[in-house]
Parts: structure tokens; sequence; C-alpha cells
């Protein structure tokens, strides 16, 4: 026996999208747009729920801070609690874990020679909560366990593209070594081009965003290889966040994936919205 990657997910994590959902705003004329976009991928997801995700996020200094700035965390623990942002936890379920998986991953990864830093405890914000809600709407509880895996996109010195692609081959080959008969999914989330603060606040660089959807398909490899400055000059200082997709496009070795969805939507918040389900 043994678990396989079956699908990467790819999306935006905007903290306003969970606000609308929330506030049940998604029938508005500012937000039914984006909500029937994504409505096909709700449907690709109820129909091809894994067993377990591996979700790849950032956290926004809430449940780190900079006392402390691990690169790469992963969550082994049996559930995780919504962080407090400022306005109270976001009203969604509490994360269910998997520990056994984590833990597998977590020993073949540091073996493969990625230092990961072990969360016994983590409480998980938008980057994590808002991509559930898109994929999964408002929920009793989440449909299947989630291991977090919190990539260090916030203060610098952050990883490199190429590391983040690395890191999802190991996590890959850590999941088809699994002794357990599982499909997971691996998700990379954030991005795409904004900006939050300073004088390009608001930027959006919808060429650049359709250029990286083109290459993290087709050439994750070259894409891999581009540098931070890139990200930073192209995409907005947030747009870095986008790195982290290519840990889940690493976790699938397929050279040429079946694209089953892609969206892109502007306006939401101050973010271009980008979202991509491949298969192997
Ligand atoms: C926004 C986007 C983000 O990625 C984030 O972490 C916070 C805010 C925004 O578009 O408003
Ligand atoms: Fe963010």
């Amino acid at each position: 026996m043994s678990s396989r990657v079956t699908a990467t997910v790819y999306t935006s994590h905007v903290p306003a999208i969970g606000v609308a959902i929330d506030l049940g705003k998604t029938g508005e004329p500012y937000w039914r747009p984006l909500f029937e976009k994504y409505e096909p991928s709700r449907e690709w997801m109820d129909a091809n729920t894994p067993d377990a995700i591996v979700l790849v996020y950032n956290d926004h200094g809430n449940a780190l801070s900079l006392e402390l700035i691990p690169t790469f965390t992963i969550g082994l623990a049996a559930s995780f609690p919504i962080a407090d942002e400022g306005w109270g936890p976001r009203p969604v379920p509490e994360v269910p874990g998997h520990p056994a998986l984590a833990a597998h991953i977590a020993q073949s990864v540091i073996q493969q020679d990625f230092d990961l830093t072990i969360a016994n405890e983590l409480a998980v914000d938008h980057g994590l909560t808002v991509p559930l809600s898109i994929m999964f709407g408002e929920r009793e509880a989440w449909p299947c366990p989630v291991i977090p895996v919190a990539v260090n996109v916030v203060q610098y010195p952050v990883p490199s593209g190429r590391r983040c692609l690395e890191l999802g081959k190991a996590i890959r080959r850590a999941i088809e070594q699994f002794d357990d008969d599982l499909d997971v999914q691996v998700w990379g989330t954030g991005g795409m081009s904004h900006q939050l603060q300073g004088p390009r606040a608001g930027l959006i660089n919808a060429e650049f965003d359709h250029d990286f959807l083109d290459r993290i398909v087709t050439d994750p490899e070259r894409l891999a290889d581009m540098p931070h400055v890139d990200y930073v000059r192209e995409a907005g200082s947030e747009g870095i966040e986008l790195v982290m997709w290519l840990v889940a496009r690493g976790a699938m070795a397929a050279a040429s994936p079946r694209e089953v969805r892609r969206l892109y939507h502007v306006p939401a918040s101050n973010t271009a919205v980008g979202h991509l389900i491949l298969q192997p």
C-alpha cells in the first residue's frame, strides 16, 4: 500500500473573500462574478475530495511573530484552532490535522535534507482558512484532514522559488512512501500580484500573472529560477507569496499535467485572484 498525489490546487487567499463568505455577501454585485467563477471548482472538489490535504500557505504575523522566523513549518497537531487576526477568529470549524501522515512527511523530508520546523500547536490564519472556504464553502466540519505547511514570505530572507519547488518534490516522495492508501492533494496558496503598502499600493500586473499561470503549468523548472526581485518588481511586495505555488507544483511529477481549472479575476480587495487545479 502507498499514497499518492492526485491533484494540486492553487488559489489566492484574499482575506476579504473570507469576510464575504462569513457575512453572506457572496451574491452582492462586487463578489458574485468571482464566486461564480469558482463554482465549477467547488463542484469538482465535491466529486474529488481527497483523504488529506497538504496545504502550503503563509502565516501573516498571527501564529508566528518576529521572535522566531522559521522558513518552513509543518503542523503535526490533531487539530488547528482558527487564529484571531484582530477581529476575533473567523466563524469556521477548527481544522483537523493528520498527525500520522504529517509526522511521516516531517521524518522523510528532514531526511531529504530539508530543515522543517515542527509545530505541535499552530493557530491558522486567513492564509489557510480562506482557501478552504473558497474550495469547500461553508461547512459544519471540514471534509478531510489538513496538514499545514507554513512558508515564511513575510520577513526577509524568504526561500527561493527553486527551494520551494524542491521542497514540493520531497513532499511528493514522502507521500508516495507513506504506508497507507491515501489520495492526497497538495495546495499552493497566496498571490497573485498585489502590494498592500507604500507608493505602489494597489499594484496589479495582469500580464505577469497570466505569464506565471502559463509557466507554472508548462515550465515550473525555469520558473523556479526567477529571483525574488522579479516577483517584487513585477508582482508587488506581497506578490512574493507566489513562490508557495511552486511547492505544490513540485509535488506533482507530471511534465504536462492536465489543467482541470484556470481562473483569473480582478478586482478582489487589493489582489488579483488566480486559481488552478492540475492533475497528473
Ligand atoms: C490582501 C491580500 C493578502 O494576501 C493578504 O494577506 C492580506 C490582504 C488584500 O488584497 O487585501
Ligand atoms: Fe497574504
